[in-house]
């Protein structure tokens, strides 16, 4: 990893390809979707998907994509306005050497720079979750469950 050249870009017609061939490790498959359909839910929900390439150097090594501004569940409480992380992607070769913590760290400044003070993922349980990884980054669980996955939060402080 080049800390010097580690960055989040949007998703153009230049790196769309890049993009859309980062894929996570087989035995992962289950635990988050691929980036093309991600992509797709972004062109769908418009303002509130930020999909965004994580490029090191000349190299994309990840996807994440932020959710801003969704009512988490309109028929329980419509006032419950939440952003946060919908999708994270590291490459299988790429896994391992920070490129996941960076990426949550530059949603986690784009929630900041937004007024935003929590940010929100869900993840799968079970065989290969990432919940260590997210509970290492500082998470919490808020001991809500949706659509079978466990939600967490990061207090932005
Ligand atoms: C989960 C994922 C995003 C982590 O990205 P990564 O680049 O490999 O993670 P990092 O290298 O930034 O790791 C940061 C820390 O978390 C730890 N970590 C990462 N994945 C972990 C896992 N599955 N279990 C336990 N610890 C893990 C690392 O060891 C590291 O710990 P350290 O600070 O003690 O060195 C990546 O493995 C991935 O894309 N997984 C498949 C898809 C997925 O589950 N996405 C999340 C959907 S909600």
């Amino acid at each position: 990893m080049n800390s010097t050249s580690l960055r989040l870009e949007p998703v153009t017609a230049e790196n769309f390809d890049a993009v859309c061939a980062v894929r996570v490790h087989p035995r992962q498959e289950h635990l988050v979707s691929p980036v093309v359909k991600s992509l797709a839910e972004a062109y769908v929900h418009g303002a509130a998907a930020w999909p965004r390439a994580v490029v090191d150097g000349e190299e994309v090594v990840g996807f994440v994509m932020a959710f801003f501004d969704v009512v988490w569940n309109p028929a329980v409480d419509p006032s419950d306005v939440r952003s946060g992380l919908w999708r994270l992607n590291v490459a299988a070769g790429r896994q391992g050497k920070g490129y996941g913590r960076f990426a949550v760290q530059a949603v986690s400044e784009e929630l900041r720079r937004r007024g935003v003070g929590r940010l929100h993922v869900t993840w799968e349980p079970g065989e290969g979750t990432p919940e260590p990884f997210y509970l290492g980054l500082g998470f919490r669980l808020t001991g809500e469950t949706s659509g079978g996955q466990t939600v967490g939060v990061l207090d932005l402080g």
